[in-house]
């Protein structure tokens, strides 16, 4: 299903806004009796994908000193200093300047700034790239220096798309159908997966573990379709990436789109071959290669010697037996994002092959 279908259907999807605030209680307090996926959580990239641009934020990203760039005529700074962070361009004779208020993006792959002047938005046309150590223009903006001073900064942003950023990339940041970024808590809760926990915790206080419902939404009853669905909210769905639109090597970066389309897939998914059965979203993400050999072996034999059978659908690999990830699920690199990103369409390679429709 689109994202959008899922919003408009009862019950909590992330990503949805009509909850009212009060009906949030924040992750702190979760911690009373989940304190081992509070700890964790909170050191994913995802617990960071937004913050507010302050010092804090920049010496996190290793960013003391004021970052620069050279686009045409004009000389981009931003600078940091303890009460604010600003956004400068000049053309030698006149400059232009923004406060920054938020910086989208943890630093694994970029980061970009979000403004506001007039009451609009805008999201810069520069990024910090980690890989390059250095600013560069936004995936999607225009790549060279603009026509006019006044354009030099960013992109204003219409109402509907800023609500969409923050909504992927905060918490609370629209409730009862109004945007409010303010109010937004930066990054991925606890909540913005299972909904608003005023209830449950409530309910949990009061008898733990003795309760009809639980007032949460747990994905673990969601069917393989739907869980993944489930992290298309903010990661895109096939149809989601289907209406936008998108081909080529930037589907790369849409891992539910991908894995859809792979065998392993086949044609109304397997809980063995869901996002959650290789990523556990409580937890950073695992960069041992060897680890993911389990979940390909949960399905494909290991031996030329066994055939495939029903608990075992898959054959069994003639070339290796191990490290499986490694040369099924190819790195591309987005040249325009100063990043590689893992094909989820599980596949045979050949050496130098490009990338796989
Ligand atoms: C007072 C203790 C307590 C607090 C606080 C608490 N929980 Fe729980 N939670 C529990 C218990 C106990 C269960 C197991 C209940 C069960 O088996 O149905 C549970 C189950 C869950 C489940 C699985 C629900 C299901 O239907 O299977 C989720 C998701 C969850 N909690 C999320 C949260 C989040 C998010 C927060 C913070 C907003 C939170 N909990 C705060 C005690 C608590
Ligand atoms: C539908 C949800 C969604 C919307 C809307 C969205 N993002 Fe994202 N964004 C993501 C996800 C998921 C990732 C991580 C995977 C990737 O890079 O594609 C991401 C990655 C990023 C990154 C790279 C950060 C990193 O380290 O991976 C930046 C920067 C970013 N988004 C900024 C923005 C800005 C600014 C907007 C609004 C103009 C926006 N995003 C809108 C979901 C969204
Ligand atoms: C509410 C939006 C949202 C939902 C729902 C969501 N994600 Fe994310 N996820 C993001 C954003 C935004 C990023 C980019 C974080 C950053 O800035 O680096 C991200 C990044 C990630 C990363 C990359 C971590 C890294 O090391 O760079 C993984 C893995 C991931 N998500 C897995 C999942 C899984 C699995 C699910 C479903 C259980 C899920 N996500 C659901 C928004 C979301
Ligand atoms: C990116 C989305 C996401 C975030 C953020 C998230 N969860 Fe979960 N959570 C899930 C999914 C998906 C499952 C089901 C996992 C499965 O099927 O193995 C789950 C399962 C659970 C369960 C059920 C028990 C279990 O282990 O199956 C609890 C309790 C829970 N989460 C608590 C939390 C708490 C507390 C936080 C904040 C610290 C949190 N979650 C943050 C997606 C998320
Ligand atoms: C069969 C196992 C498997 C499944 C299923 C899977 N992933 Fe991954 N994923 C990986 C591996 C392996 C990596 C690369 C880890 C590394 O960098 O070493 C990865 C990386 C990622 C990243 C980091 C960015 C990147 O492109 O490297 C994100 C985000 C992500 N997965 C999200 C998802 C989501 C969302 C789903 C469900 C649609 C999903 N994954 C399903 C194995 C899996
Ligand atoms: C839910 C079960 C399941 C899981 C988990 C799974 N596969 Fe598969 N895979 C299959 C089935 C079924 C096929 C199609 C029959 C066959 O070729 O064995 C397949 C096909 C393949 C193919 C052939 C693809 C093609 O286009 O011809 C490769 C390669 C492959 N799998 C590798 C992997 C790797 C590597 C992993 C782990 C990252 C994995 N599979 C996880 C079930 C699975
Ligand atoms: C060194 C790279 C490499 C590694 C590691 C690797 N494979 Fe393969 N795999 C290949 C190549 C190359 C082929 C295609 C062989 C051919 O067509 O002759 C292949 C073919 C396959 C096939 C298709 C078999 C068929 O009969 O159609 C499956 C399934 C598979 N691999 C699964 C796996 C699994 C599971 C693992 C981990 C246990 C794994 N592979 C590890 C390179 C690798």
């Amino acid at each position: 299903m689109s994202t959008a279908d899922r919003l408009l259907t009862p019950g909590w999807w992330p990503t949805k806004g009509s909850e009212s605030r009060d009906r949030y209680v924040g992750s702190t307090a979760c911690a009373a009796c989940h304190a081992q996926k509070v700890e964790t959580q909170k050191i994913t990239p995802m617990a960071h994908a937004a913050m507010p641009a302050n010092a804090e934020m920049f010496a996190k990203s290793g960013n003391t000193s004021p970052l620069t760039f050279r686009a045409g005529s004009y000389n981009y700074e931003i600078a940091q200093s303890t009460a604010s962070s600003t956004y400068s361009a000049s053309d030698g004779t006149e400059s232009v300047t923004a406060p920054l208020d938020w910086v989208f993006g943890s630093g694994h792959f970029g980061q970009t700034y979000v403004y506001q002047q007039k009451g609009t938005f805008y999201e810069s046309n520069l990024s910090y790239y980690p890989a390059i150590h250095a600013l560069d223009f936004t995936t999607g903006h225009q790549r060279s220096a603009p026509a006019t001073l006044a354009k030099a900064l960013g992109e204003p942003q219409n109402p509907d798309t800023i609500r969409a950023c923050f909504g992927c990339h905060t918490t609370v940041a629209t409730t009862s159908n109004r945007f409010e970024p303010s109010q937004a808590t930066g990054g991925i809760t606890c909540e913005s997966c299972h909904g608003p926990g005023a209830q449950h915790v409530a309910a949990m206080t009061l008898n733990e573990g003795n309760q009809t419902s639980s007032f949460m939404l747990n994905p673990a009853s969601l069917n393989p379709s739907d869980s993944v669905d489930f992290c298309g909210a903010c990661h895109r769905t096939s149809l989601d990436v289907i209406q936008m639109g998108i081909r080529g090597v930037f589907t790369a970066r849409f891992p539910a789109y991908r894995l859809e389309a792979s065998r392993c897939w086949g044609s109304d998914g397997d809980s063995r071959v869901t996002c959650v059965a290789c990523h556990d979203p409580h937890q950073p993400l695992v960069t041992d290669v060897a680890s993911y050999d389990k979940n390909c072996l949960s399905c494909h034999v290991l031996s030329a010697a066994s055939k495939p059978a029903k608990d075992h659908p898959g054959a069994a690999c003639p070339v290796a037996q191990k490290d499986c990830v490694s040369c099924h699920m190819r790195k591309y690199n987005i040249p325009e994002m100063h990043a590689d990103f893992t094909d989820h369409k599980i596949a045979v390679h050949k050496r130098g092959d490009s990338f796989q429709e």
